[in-house]
């Protein structure tokens, strides 16, 4: 009797676990609206003078997007955060004339993201040489000249040039303490060239970035472009006159595509747990990507085994033997994904999960059903604030339907007959590509922030290999054009 006993107890301290995860986590549109209104309030700021916001609102020095007029034969590297991409890209001279291009893809070696950068830079340097062994042909190579290259490296990085940046601190879980502050575009140049590869850097982009070029290619009302992945972060078309932090420092006053770095935004409106104070404290960057935490597949995966691991401590049904629960990142947020969207009725991904990944064997039903629900809550948070991040930056180019921050207007009240513009926010990374129910929650949120009248001429576009293809694209519109402002 006292184990029966001893066992409904657990049995309600777990479900009171969950029911706090829920109540802390809960984000109603009043609350999303508060974090857009944060975002719109935090970029105002990041532009208006550096360091003014924990909003690096990092200059490009893209004003031109893609036109479609691009030609010739263009290479791209694209260092992310999980995976590493080569590509060629064949451009024909008309608008969606990607004639073709061949892409490389592979995990990064996990020893490389905390090595040095000469290794760092070589190994991406011989994968680059390999690729265009494969694929050059002597005739082409010969009519195509200087072979150059845009390098999309998804990072913060401080530009100094549209070709030339200096990296400003690693995220997701890279850490090679000698590339900080370094100009990342020359790291890759040398050693370019100590591979021996004729090849010239001629663009550096972030991720988000090369997304934009694409979903502007395609679509000219393209105006900003997300990232939802390994990390997280966004990139917009901002007026020259608003980024007050660059006037006078540049030579011609042109609109810029502006590098949110929004992973670090931070406000006391983000409903915080304690497993995201454990996990921030726990991790090698500390009060640092504050929102990337909370929504980018590095992360959410970590969050639920927090969850689970606390629940294991209510309630001995996850059993006396040692589970894999205390090491870190174990349960991958793709796992989590499979767990989540278990739709056998025994939920048998579940268990299949708990027993071969966090060798917790034989948990009962009613608490996998539970497992689940965790999934569910920690997603749907996550898609939710990445949902009110985008109408923050809609909100601060005017394109929410409210009239814009600076204006002060009003919502306008529902029925009423409103002019607005069509915007495309072009949407890249695994996170929202492959998780299904993350997507659903994500539109989901957008509608109901946005209303009714203003939702439809918002529109999510996925971009493939955008930031990729991006960078080959902006290399090729900045081939003719030579870039005349710099700091
Ligand atoms: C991290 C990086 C950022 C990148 C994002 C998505 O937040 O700091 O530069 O865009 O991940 O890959």
């Amino acid at each position: 009797v006292g184990r029966r006993v001893r066992r409904r107890m657990g049995w309600r301290r777990v479900l009171r676990v969950v029911e706090e995860l829920e109540e802390v986590c809960a984000t109603p549109v009043d609350r999303l609206r508060q974090v857009v209104d944060a975002m719109a309030v935090e970029m105002h700021a990041g532009l208006a003078s550096e360091g003014g916001s924990k909003l690096k609102m990092l200059l490009t020095y893209v004003h031109d997007l893609p036109t479609g007029n691009e030609k010739g034969t263009f290479y791209a590297l694209h260092l992310g955060g999980t995976n590493f991409r080569v590509l060629r890209v064949q451009l024909g001279g008309q608008r969606s004339a990607i004639i073709g291009h061949d892409v490389d893809r592979q995990p990064i070696p996990e020893p490389l993201m905390t090595s040095t950068s000469e290794e760092l830079f070589d190994f991406i340097a011989s994968s680059l040489k390999v690729f265009v062994g494969k694929g050059d042909d002597v005739s082409e190579l010969s009519k195509m000249g200087k072979r150059e290259l845009g390098f999309t490296f998804s990072f913060p990085v401080k530009q100094i040039s549209f070709s030339s940046g200096l990296l400003i601190k690693w995220t997701k879980g890279f850490a090679i303490e000698d590339t900080v502050g370094r100009d990342v575009s020359q790291c890759l140049q040398q050693a370019l060239s100590r591979k021996e590869l004729d090849i010239q850097v001629t663009a550096l982009i972030n991720d988000t970035v090369g997304t934009l070029a694409v979903g502007h290619y395609h679509d000219e009302d393209t105006l900003v472009a997300v990232i939802i992945g390994t990390g997280t972060n966004a990139c917009y078309l901002e007026r020259a006159d608003a980024i007050i932090k660059c006037q006078g420092l540049l030579t011609t006053s042109r609109d810029m595509v502006v590098n949110v770095e929004w992973g670090n935004f931070w406000s006391s409106h983000l409903p915080r747990t304690s497993y995201d104070v454990d996990l921030d404290a726990e991790s090698p960057n500390p009060n640092d990507q504050g929102f990337e935490k909370m929504i980018s597949g590095m992360y959410l995966g970590d969050i639920v085994r927090r969850v689970i691991l606390r629940m294991s401590q209510e309630l001995d049904v996850f059993g006396p033997g040692p589970s894999k629960l205390h090491v870190p990142f174990i349960l991958r947020t793709p796992l989590m994904a499979a767990m989540h969207e278990d739709e056998s009725p025994d939920l048998r991904e579940v268990a299949r999960v708990l027993k071969d990944v966090l060798e917790i064997p034989d948990v009962p039903l009613n608490i996998r059903k539970l497992i689940v629900k965790v999934c569910d809550v920690v997603t749907c948070r996550a898609a939710r604030l990445a949902a009110a991040g985008i109408v923050g930056i809609l909100k601060k180019i005017g394109r929410d339907g409210s009239g814009g921050v600076a204006s002060g207007k009003a919502r306008p009240k529902p029925g009423r007959k409103i002019k607005i513009k069509r915007t495309v926010v072009a949407i890249e990374g695994g996170l929202y590509t492959n998780y299904t129910l993350f997507r659903v929650y994500l539109n989901e949120a957008m509608a109901q922030i946005l209303g009714e009248d203003v939702a439809p001429y918002v529109i999510i576009k996925v971009t493939e290999d955008g930031s990729g293809i991006g960078a080959a694209l902006l290399a090729a519109s900045h081939s003719a054009s030579s870039v005349v402002d710099t700091v």
